[in-house]
């Protein structure tokens, strides 16, 4: 059998900041990973783990400091311009003109990439049905549903059709119905245009339609594989811990990340407190850790 395809080839890759501080901190930290071409891949993590910075660099607008960046077979840092023609990116925070209508944003972002009106109609007609959008064509994007909007970036971002997409945590501020019809969207464009697609998100459960899903921590891989292995795995590490009255979210979550020779991360969700334990953290130094709060 032949290997398959590998879309992203990265290899010892590093992206230094300055925190705030003042001092320089790894936000890509050694980062090595081959994602394979025609499959949905996800990068799960928690705020500040890294997703965007990578993104932003196979994208080819942020240059690595160190290691190997490929991208569709290109040198990235070599050659962005051509790496660039051939992806679509939507980033986090995606703009849309608020005050054109759902069919002028369209024409803008055809207009940016260059798209001949004859490739237009029909590539529009495909997007509009795709996202059931072709009844709100003349409404303003302001006036549009969070899910709405997103599903409208979705398609501005596929204007022109690309070898590989890269979507930055598309489904933040998109309801539970919206976000299934996203994600719908996203198989089917695999299926029928085998593209590539690269989805970054901060929950794991969403990432379960992957084929394959990197976990991301502090700009490091913490764990990859596909859904079922990487559950299995995570098994018995995941909690949930309830806030208490005298002890907000924040605080316990504060108190759970200064652990971390024995909790991986915690994140507030809700009200309650979602939280990993490392596998040699064993229950009674969990316990006593949580010695005050329900689990
Ligand atoms: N241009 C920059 N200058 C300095 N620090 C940065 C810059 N861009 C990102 N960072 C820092 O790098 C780290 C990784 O940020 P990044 O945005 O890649 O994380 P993320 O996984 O996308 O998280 P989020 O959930 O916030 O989108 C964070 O600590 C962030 O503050
Ligand atoms: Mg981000």
């Amino acid at each position: 059998m032949s290997e398959p395809d590998i879309t992203v080839a990265i290899e010892g890759l590093r992206k230094r900041f300055d925190a705030p501080d003042g001092k320089p901190f790894d936000a890509i930290d050694d980062i090595s990973l081959t994602v394979r071409a025609g499959e949905l891949t996800a990068f799960v993590g928690p705020d500040g783990a890294g997703k965007t910075t990578l993104m932003r660099m196979m994208a080819g607008l942020l240059r690595p400091d160190e290691g190997s960046l490929n991208v569709l077979g290109i040198d990235v840092r070599a050659d962005p311009q051509s790496v660039q023609n051939r992806i679509s990116y939507m980033p986090q925070r995606f703009g849309l003109y608020e005050d054109l209508s759902v069919q002028e944003n369209l024409d803008l972002y055809a207009d940016l990439h260059g798209v001949p009106q004859e490739v237009r109609r029909e590539r529009f007609g495909r997007m509009l049905e795709m996202t059931d959008m072709a009844r709100f064509t003349d409404r303003p994007a302001g006036k549009l549903s969070g899910g709405m909007k997103q599903k409208l970036g979705l398609a501005c971002t596929l204007v022109r059709s690309p070898d590989l997409l890269l979507l930055d945590e598309p489904s933040v501020g998109v309801d539970p119905l919206s976000r299934r019809d996203l994600w719908k969207i996203i198989d089917q464009l695999i299926a029928d245009e085998q593209l590539s697609v690269i989805v970054s998100t901060a929950y794991m459960d969403e990432a379960e339609r992957c084929g394959q899903i990197f976990v991301f921590h502090h700009g490091r891989i913490l764990a990859d594989g596909p859904p079922d292995a990487l559950r299995k795995r995570a098994e018995g590490l995941g909690y949930v811990a309830d806030a208490l009255p005298d002890r907000p979210a924040r605080v316990l979550q504060a108190r759970l990340i200064d652990a971390p020779d024995r909790i991986i991360d915690a994140v507030p969700k809700g009200g309650d407190v979602h939280f990993i334990r490392r596998p040699q953290c064993d229950e009674a130094a969990l316990a006593d850790l949580l010695s005050d709060t329900r689990v």
